[in-house]
């Protein structure tokens, strides 16, 4: 079944055909396709382009198409080359001579733009929405976990003390960022490509200010040279889709350095941990595991995408139908991995005390043993020194700066008090930090609340 026989003598041969359709997987544009339709022919009737009965009986036709895929009804068979030629023949095969008159004013190129640009609309809030589920789980891990002593990491080196409400909130953001980058794809996307024709826009009265109306765009797009070249949306989305996978790619990585056996900081459920078939032992994080590894492909999209585009002359070729599989098959793997992502934390069980001694054992207070001196009068490359020499003795005998006796302390430098007991501890080590940002139960509580804003807002 072809939309363009006319011109053509002989038929076209099988494995031609094979390797230039796309029904196969732009199939699942047909909702958009229907919708684009539909807009279409209102508007062709009003401009009295096509009379109203043929309006009414092809927007009956689609309809029935689009019911009929959902339901199951009706089977995406092989003999068409794309969506747009199956649901225009199956539109004429239903209703008759009307069916003929739908593509009046209009070509695949604008019209796979459009079908291209509503997909990704529609995916790009879908997505947006199981990032902000993602944000509720780990907004719950904040509120519960305020007082959660554990050690603060650079270099995956022990640094300092922070709480895993502070630790989560730094996720919380990233996904924040993600989110704002989705909704901000809009600002761009926002264009109607509709009417662009195959390139140089038609001879018919079109009105596309109106079809840009009914699609929910903010207006036409401006040229349509560019309107039916352009993937820069797609690009964007896929940009987008990368960032969010490198954001769970590494928090999968830390929860599976905090579910190995050395640090036994996290407990994952039973229903999102795997056996070994050989090690009766084993509890293995796989799904943290293959949502770091799925990145790739992720990745591996946007830059097929990019690489595809990168040499295409003005207007529409036909290499940009590869825009379609790898951006699909992204689109529902990021889904997929924040659902599945989503379902793991917020079943995982944190190991309160192993994080706490891990932030004791860790001389993650040496800094506040440091700013204990100065605030007594030494000047703090001195006291960078003396705690220096105080770890190395630890190290020596195997213990944390907390369980030296103060004499042990006073050999060092006779500045210190029993006060450096409190002044030590990681709750005042915690506590002290109050600026915002910091974290502080005091300020990651003012934190809190506007990521509760944030979640309420949009
Ligand atoms: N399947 C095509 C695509 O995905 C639809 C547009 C075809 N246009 C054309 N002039 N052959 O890009």
């Amino acid at each position: 079944m072809k939309l363009w026989g006319g011109r053509f003598t002989k038929e076209e041969n099988q494995e031609v055909h094979e390797f230039n359709e796309s029904l196969s997987f732009d199939r699942r544009l047909y909702r958009e396709d229907i919708e684009g339709s539909i807009a279409h022919v209102t508007m062709l009737a009003r401009q009295g382009i096509v009379s109203e009965a043929d309006r009414d009986a092809i927007i009956a036709g689609l309809e029935g198409i689009l019911a009929d895929i959902e339901e199951g009804k009706l089977e995406f068979t092989k003999e068409y080359e794309d969506i747009h030629s199956f649901v225009e023949a199956h539109l004429t095969e239903r209703i008759g001579e009307a069916g003929k008159r739908l593509h009046t004013g209009r070509s695949r190129n604008d019209q796979v733009a459009l079908d291209m640009k509503l997909y990704c609309r529609r995916q790009a809030e879908e997505t947006a929405a199981l990032v902000k589920d993602l944000q509720k789980a780990l907004l719950k891990i904040m509120e519960e976990n305020l007082e959660t002593y554990m050690p603060g990491f650079t270099h995956l080196q022990k640094a300092q003390p922070v709480t895993l409400a502070h630790h989560v909130g730094a996720y919380f953001e990233m996904f924040e960022r993600d989110r704002g980058r989705l909704a901000d794809l809009n600002r761009r996307l926002n264009q109607c490509p509709l009417g662009a024709g195959a390139l140089a826009g038609t001879t018919y009265p079109l009105d596309r200010e109106y079809t840009a109306q009914l699609l929910g765009f903010a207006g036409p797009t401006y040229n349509s040279m560019d309107s039916v070249a352009d993937r820069d949306y797609l690009i964007e989305f896929l940009s987008a889709l990368s960032i969010i996978a490198m954001h769970l790619s590494r928090f999968s990585e830390e929860i599976i350095i905090w579910n190995s056996n050395e640090y036994r900081f996290v407990e994952l459920d039973d229903a999102y941990s795997t056996g070994s078939s050989i090690m009766p032992q084993k509890k293995n994080p796989d799904i943290a595991e293959l949502v770091r590894g799925k990145t790739g492909r992720v990745y591996g999209a946007l830059v097929a995408l990019l690489t595809t585009m990168k040499g295409l002359p003005l207007a529409y070729n036909k290499d940009m139908q590869e825009d379609k599989e790898m951006a699909f098959d992204a689109i529902d793997t990021v889904k997929d991995c924040l659902t599945l992502f989503t379902g793991m934390v917020s079943t995982m069980a944190f190991c309160r005390d192993a994080m706490a001694a891990s932030a004791r054992n860790g001389f993650t207070n040496a800094t506040d043993a440091a700013d204990y001196l100065v605030n007594k009068g030494v000047p703090f490359r001195d006291a960078h020194g003396i705690v220096g020499q105080l770890v190395l003795y630890c190290i020596g005998k195997g213990i944390a700066l907390d369980d030296m006796t103060l004499e042990e302390y006073k050999a060092v430098s006779p500045v210190f008090e029993e006060d450096i007991y409190d002044a030590i501890a990681l709750r005042t080590c915690v506590e002290k930090r109050t600026t915002i940002g910091a974290p502080g139960p005091e300020a990651m509580r003012k934190v809190l609340q506007a990521c509760r804003a944030r979640l309420e807002e949009n």
